[in-house]
């Protein structure tokens, strides 16, 4: 046995299917088994692997100055054009920058934020957060608390009342629409849910409301037309603020630059991480609007700092690699290019609906999932997760990576690099798991009448 924790895995399953290389779209097993990675690593490696461009920007960072970090008067070049960089990338006004090391800890620094700018503006109370159910954030304390899913709050024991958290409605009219409701009357009914938890709650408490703007780990939920519309006219009337937790979404994933972009979001903080720096060396990234860093300039003097920063925030070979990222990205056009893979993925995948599994077809850009359901007219769910476990095992016999989320959808992320020929690939290889997938169901008598 392993002397290692391995993070969100089941402690009993000794089973590992152990990379040791990986070019490109591909990624080889220890007996030299070649999967397509479908899934980017954990919705990560945008650029694909073994690019020699990013690791000569680290090498030559790692000659130049491999450690400084950014505390108290302390800087360099590599976080200063990154911040200046990021800032006028993003759709928030004179955006200002926070480093960290992973999404979970740059969520953390939002929460932390959020509370600090209220205080310097004389609002304390204004200090709880809406969560959406199923929503994914991340695992530290705050993070993890704003996340939803069952399995990362079950035992743990998060101070959730102490984090003043609220959580509402998670938009995904295919499994949470009453019977013969239309998707304008879902977002409706979600919507005026939300606005009475905020009147109970009272406005005058509440900070700020996190979304993915699509989501990921929850399986790829993509709110119905019109719900981003009305969440925003609603949160603005309450002077709530917008965060888009951009974790996944950011950087070309859903075909344009932001999720935010994709959804019609006007947010006023964003978090990013993963494909900053296409998973080369980790960094996240916490964005603010100008007025929230102005208004806590003079709270920062009283204390003397800002008692918040990572000796790793801002990592100059984090930083570098995130440089040379974003300059792919932008020299290869790589945001219209997933936008057009995206639009013939999601062509290949509408082939599958007709599947007798397959529930929904769902996602924007490079980032898709299908539902698979026990019965699909009558839109019944498995009672448990074995089906989308031995379907993700079943792709990885055939030598493609997806990942089972949210029981039984089987998620989709390939690099932004992939080509027409790789998806074909893709698709192929997903429709002989469903076929296995299919007479593993039969022959436990899991199809619902
Ligand atoms: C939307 C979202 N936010 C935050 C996180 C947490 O990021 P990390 O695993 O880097 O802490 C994730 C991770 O998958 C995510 O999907």
């Amino acid at each position: 046995m392993s002397a290692m924790i391995y993070p969100t895995s089941n402690f009993a399953d000794e089973h590992k299917l152990c990379f040791e290389r990986a070019e490109g779209v591909y990624i080889y097993d220890s007996n030299d088994k070649k999967y397509l990675e479908g899934m980017s690593g954990l919705w990560c490696t945008a650029l694909g692997y073994g690019n020699q461009e990013l690791i000569d920007a680290i090498s030559d960072q790692l000659h130049t100055l491999s450690f400084s970090h950014l505390f108290g008067g302390k800087s360099h070049a590599p976080a200063e054009k990154l911040a200046n960089k990021l800032a006028k990338m993003v759709p928030v006004a004179d955006a200002h920058i926070f480093f960290g090391n992973s999404g979970s800890d740059a969520n953390d620094t939002h929460y932390k934020m959020l509370r600090y700018y209220f205080n310097a503006i004389g609002k304390p109370e204004k200090r709880k957060i809406i969560t959406r159910q199923r929503a994914y954030h991340g695992v530290t304390v705050a993070a993890g608390s704003l996340t939803s899913l069952p399995v990362n709050l079950t035992h743990f024991d998060a101070p959730l009342d102490a984090l003043h958290i609220l959580r509402t409605d998670a938009p995904h009219y295919y499994s949470g629409h009453q019977v013969g409701e239309s998707e304008t009357q879902f977002v409706d009914r979600i919507i005026g849910n939300l606005e009475k938890l905020i009147l109970e709650e009272g406005a005058d408490t509440i900070a700020a409301m996190i979304v993915e703007p699509i989501t990921g780990a929850s399986g790829v939920i993509v709110p119905p037309e019109g719900y981003y519309e009305k969440l925003q006219t609603l949160l603005r009337k309450h002077n709530i603020l917008i965060w888009a937790d951009e974790v996944i979404t950011g950087f070309g994933r859903t075909g344009n630059d932001f999720g935010c972009t994709t959804m019609g979001i006007k947010p006023d903080l964003m978090t990013f991480a993963k494909q900053l720096s296409s998973a080369y060396y980790p960094i996240s990234a916490s964005v603010i609007p100008g007025f929230m860093y102005d208004a806590m300039i003079e709270q920062t003097q009283a204390n003397g700092v800002f008692g918040h920063g990572y000796t790793y925030s801002g990592h100059p070979v984090a930083c570098a690699a995130a440089l040379k990222t974003l300059e792919i990205f932008e020299r290869d056009n790589l945001f219209e290019k997933a936008a057009v893979a995206g639009r013939y993925l999601h062509h290949k995948l509408s082939t599958l609906e007709t599947h007798p599994l397959v529930g929904e077809v769902r996602g924007e850009g490079l980032l898709a999932a299908i539902e698979l359901v026990a019965n699909k007219q009558k839109e019944s769910h498995f009672k448990d997760t074995k089906v989308g476990t031995f379907a993700q095992k079943a792709c990885e016999k055939h030598g493609l990576i997806v990942r089972a989320v949210a029981g039984n959808s089987l998620a989709l992320c390939p690099p932004l690099i992939i080509t027409h020929e790789q998806i074909d690939e893709i698709i192929d290889k997903l429709s002989l798991a469903l076929e296995d997938t299919l007479a593993f169901t039969k022959q436990h008598n899991l199809l619902k009448p």
